[in-house]
């Protein structure tokens, strides 16, 4: 009785949870790890691709690098998988430093900027492809890939080969192809770049419900702010191979941590005006005409010379120049629809924006610095 109960208790700790279904089993058995990057640096040449990263990631978060092209997104994300050897510094997954591990052994599936298909072979094999590489027992197989194809729709398409497929189709396979072998952490690298503007938009959002589904901790490379701030749960600004700021969509868009982070991300982005030594920064929709603003808030005021406007629909774009002591510097106005003021072009007029969404920066270290008398 004894020595039942203590292999019992043994089994309870070491088997996965027991559940009925089988696609319900696979999805139980992810694991969820971490990723940490300490002072990690790697350089080509004398360039310096990445210089100098920290980064954890929470268990079972959607994080997202942005950053423009060439900032080192994907030299870090190679690194993570295992596909470039950094220079120096740390990668950890789930705790372990895996710098002498090969990718096989990190329990990591990335999608690269790039994926390609296998042509020849049906979509059913290309997903295989990984398990039999992997040397997983014949039989199951058929299951799991079932399995990867139904997380992305796909399961009637099994038996057709790439070029019998659409572009969203072929992104979906290839995403199933990397989630078969149940990885601990998925790396995607702008996996849904060479998707139209509509595919992208529904390719996203299933791809959104199907991480918060299976849970597994996400890095996904993008240089689109907006895919960055729909997707992350926070979001990595990369510049020049380092980080410049992580944070939530909403910490990076209100409080950015520099100049840099203040115009990437937002469109149009931050205005940004020369003080002495300082700049000031103010979105465009909080830059508004008289009246328009909340009672009784305190105002910069400031002439405004508008250019050109844009109607976009839900918005009015303009287009202009200050005046007063901010002469002839140019900034954007962005009124919603629903400020239905007349506004015409060549004509100047007093506008405001709350001085509580005002944001100042060091003009030469660009950081985000404490309010300034104006
Ligand atoms: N194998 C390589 N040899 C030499 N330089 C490289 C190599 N791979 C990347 N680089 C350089 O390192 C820097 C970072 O490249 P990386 O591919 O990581 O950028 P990225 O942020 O992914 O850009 P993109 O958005 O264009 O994909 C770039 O300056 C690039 O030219
Ligand atoms: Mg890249």
């Amino acid at each position: 009785m004894q020595k039942t109960q203590s292999s019992d208790a043994k089994d309870f700790k070491t088997s996965p949870i027991s559940v009925p279904s089988a696609p319900l089993r696979c999805v139980f058995s992810f694991y969820m790890a971490t990723v940490e990057l300490r002072e990690l640096k790697k350089s080509y040449g004398n360039i310096a691709a990445v210089n100098g990263v920290d980064l954890l990631t929470r268990d079972g978060e959607f994080l997202v690098l942005l950053g423009p092209s060439g900032c080192g997104k994907t030299t870090l994300l190679r690194m993570i998988a295992g596909f470039e050897t950094p220079n120096a510094g740390e990668v950890l997954i789930g705790g372990e430093v895996v710098n002498e591990l090969p990718p096989r052994a990190r329990k990591i599936a990335m999608v690269f900027q790039s994926y390609a298909l296998y042509p020849h072979m049906t979509v059913f094999k290309n997903i295989a492809f990984p398990l039999k590489a992997q040397r997983v027992n014949k039989a199951a197989i058929p299951q799991k890939v079932e399995w990867a194809a139904g997380l992305f729709g796909i399961g009637h398409l099994l038996g057709r080969k790439p070029r019998e497929l659409s572009g969203g189709e072929r992104q979906r396979v290839a995403l199933a192809r990397a989630l078969v072998r149940e990885p601990s952490v998925f790396l995607l690298d702008e996996p849904l770049s060479n998707l139209d503007a509509q595919l992208r938009a529904s390719a996203r959002d299933e791809l959104q419900q199907f991480q918060r589904r299976i849970g597994t901790t996400t890095i996904y490379v993008t240089h689109d702010q907006v895919e960055a701030m729909g997707l992350g749960d926070r979001i990595v600004v990369m510049r020049g191979g380092t980080v410049r700021q992580i944070g939530t969509p909403k910490e990076i868009y209100h409080e950015p941590a520099d100049s840099f982070v203040a115009r990437f991300v937002g469109s149009p982005p931050m205005n940004l005006v020369q003080r002495d030594g300082y700049l000031l920064g103010f979105r465009p929709e909080h830059f508004l005409p008289k009246g328009v603003q909340n009672d009784g808030a305190q105002m910069l005021g400031v002439p405004f010379l508008v250019a050109r406007i844009e109607y976009l629909g839900a918005d009015r774009l303009l287009y202009g120049t200050l005046g007063g002591s901010f002469e002839g510097q140019k900034v954007i106005a962005r009124l919603p629809s629903t400020v239905t003021v007349n506004i015409e072009p060549q004509t100047s007029y007093d506008f405001f924006v709350e001085q509580k969404e005002l944001k100042f920066f060091d003009s030469t270290t660009e950081l985000r610095i404490s309010s300034r008398p104006l």
